[in-house]
């Protein structure tokens, strides 16, 4: 029995929440190793919902332990508010049930500021990325500069002004060039130090007491955010997400070896939806992605924001498949495609009359393939709330069997609804 890594197999929104709330059933800690408040999940318990984007999912179970890690951006006034959040639900998250990396980057308010500014600009020429505008960006972008403020300083109020000062030199810079005010010293200081004594209790280096978890044989869940095509590596660049989003990133995001992550699970929904801008070859701007977004209420968690959706594309998620090593998939949301007479997947490509079986790295190739489809007879009978495969009509058993071939990965989970009994086991990714 190893441990389990969970990732996005597609470009995120994949309903990840639910099926790490399941598994955290199981395990004894929850860690998140990359992202930040850019993520939103909502887990559905007893019929009440809860929204969580920073805290990592486990955090709503009693007895278990929730760890942030130093691969998360950390923005200190989010999280203290999504803490009180959940206090208001009756969930009471102190250090006894979450600890976060003493190493974690914090996400600043110059770092918000700077992610709009940019994104309003490249508004007006065409090359927005459609952020969550959460400062995501910025706050990686001064880790990898090496002048980031992280979740330690927020301890040491006398070595704090000095960085202070290391990082403004950069952004006021950066921030006269934009035709913007500066931001002087105070303002970070006084930001930084109005939450402090609320975040100081939970900073630990959390790769001790991982190693610790590990030793004693504690099954460790890595709940990973977004998805592998917004990696920033192995996703559609530029349109992705500031960082690696991919299974591997579970140990560096959280001071753990390769060999601590275990099963890879990868999360894929039985279509496809993407949020923001950049290439999505099987989008349906029609009445089919109409359908699918209305029956899938494919609105963003953290931004609003209405999804693209579009077919199942079997191309990306093998390649994910090969990205993350994935060992099973959690099939999410097989019911959004009852009553559809027919089903599309997406088989391959042609680029520029050429057939190819994966997405090419480069932004002019992706936008210029076109999908090959295959065409599934759809089924009218309800796929919502089953929990055998004999409650299944024949034709969606056709479908994920279609699937799990194209892929060449086996559908360990297949999840009939938001609630969390709504679920068909396979294959328990903790007794693989
Ligand atoms: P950022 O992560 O805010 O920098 O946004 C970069 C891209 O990632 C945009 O296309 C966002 O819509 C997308 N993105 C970020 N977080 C999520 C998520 O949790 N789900 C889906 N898309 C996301």
């Amino acid at each position: 029995m190893g441990n389990v890594v969970v990732v996005g197999s597609q470009w995120g929104d994949e309903g990840k929440g639910k099926i790490v709330d399941w598994l955290s059933e199981r395990a004894d800690v929850v860690v998140r190793f990359q992202g930040g408040h850019n993520a939103g999940h909502t887990l559905v318990i007893d019929g009440v919902s809860y929204k969580l984007s920073l805290l990592p999912s486990g955090v709503v179970r009693p007895g278990k332990l929730a760890i942030i890690g130093n691969g998360v951006v950390v923005d200190p006034h989010a999280l203290v508010a999504e803490i009180e959040r959940l206090g208001q639900q009756g969930v009471e998250v102190t250090p006894q049930n979450l600890r976060i990396a003493e190493n974690a980057t914090l996400i600043l308010s110059l770092h918000r500021e700077l992610d709009g500014l940019r994104e309003d600009a490249a508004s007006n020429s065409g090359t927005k990325i459609g952020t969550t505008r959460r400062g995501i960006g910025p706050a990686y972008e001064d880790k990898v500069g090496r002048r980031a403020i992280r979740m330690l300083d927020l301890a040491n109020k006398e070595t704090l002004p000095a960085k202070i000062d290391r990082l403004l030199t950069h952004h006021n810079a950066l921030r006269r060039g934009l035709g913007q005010p500066e931001v002087s010293h105070e303002t970070i200081f006084e930001e930084l130090t109005a939450v402090s004594d609320m975040l100081v209790p939970f900073i630990e280096p959390v790769w001790r007491l991982l190693d610790q978890m590990k030793r004693k044989g504690k099954r460790i869940l890595f709940e990973g955010a977004q998805g592998t095509l917004l990696d920033i590596d192995h996703g559609t660049y530029p349109f992705v997400t500031s960082s690696n989003t991919v299974a591997g990133q579970a140990a560096a995001g959280s001071g753990m070896g390769p060999g601590a992550v275990g099963y890879v699970l990868g999360i894929t929904k039985a279509y496809t939806t993407r949020v923001g801008e950049g290439p999505f070859p099987t989008e349906q701007d029609n009445e089919v992605g109409q359908f699918l977004g209305e029956k899938g209420h494919e609105f963003g968690t953290v931004t609003g924001r209405q999804r693209r959706c579009g077919w199942f594309d079997a191309v990306l998620v093998r390649q994910a498949v090969a990205a993350n090593g994935i060992t099973g998939i959690a099939l999410t949301k097989l019911d959004v495609l009852d009553g559809l007479d027919e089903i599309k997947v997406c088989i391959g490509y042609e680029l520029d009359g050429k057939r190819i079986d994966y997405l090419p790295a480069s932004q002019g190739a992706q936008a210029r393939v076109v999908p090959v489809y295959e065409t599934l007879e759809g089924w009218k009978d309800t796929t919502v709330g089953a929990r055998h495969w004999g409650d299944l009509p024949a034709q969606a058993v056709k479908y994920v069997r279609q699937i799990e071939e194209l892929i060449e990965a086996p559908v360990a989970l297949l999840s009939t609804s938001p609630e969390r009994e709504d679920t068909i086991l396979v294959q328990d990714p903790f007794h693989d």
